[in-house]
């Protein structure tokens, strides 16, 4: 179950995300923002990363205009390791190294088709399980 979220500046993203998880057959919930109307990136970013937090969502989406204001909004909730990604490589490399369990991208920042990769990228790619990278995660916390 996918947790997605955005401010304004990636509603039009998240709408194209939103279809590709149902074209992919993920369950997802919305959190908002609910039009392009102005917004405020934070509220949406506690919101998506509190609910992942908590074990109600196994990964998130999280999406402003350069997808940096909504992944630092993300990372100051405890548990949250939330990647800003702008390409298919550090997606892959931040669930192999990191286990994120957010993905941020910047709408301003990235097209709508790589953006999609992305998310296909991060959602696919599971967590290596190697010692040393657990040892890492392990004191972030
Ligand atoms: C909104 O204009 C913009 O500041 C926001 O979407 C984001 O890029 C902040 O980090």
């Amino acid at each position: 179950m996918i947790a997605v979220g955005s401010d304004h500046a990636g509603y039009a993203l998240k709408l194209a995300v939103i279809e590709h998880l149902k074209e992919r057959g993920d369950e997802f919930e919305d959190f908002g923002c609910d039009s392009p109307e102005s917004v405020d990136y934070p509220v949406y970013g506690k919101k998506v990363a509190e609910a992942v937090a908590r074990g109600e969502y196994d990964r998130g989406i999280l999406i402003c205009g350069t997808g940096i204001g909504i992944s630092i909004t993300a990372n100051k909730v405890k548990g949250i390791r939330a990647a800003l990604c702008g390409d298919c490589f550090s997606a892959e490399a931040t669930r192999l190294h990191n286990d994120a369990n957010i993905l941020a991208m910047g709408a301003r920042s990235i097209g709508e088709g790589h953006a999609l990769k992305i998310v296909d990228t991060f959602l696919d790619t599971p967590f290596s399980g190697e010692e040393k990278h657990q040892r890492r995660i392990d004191m972030i916390e």
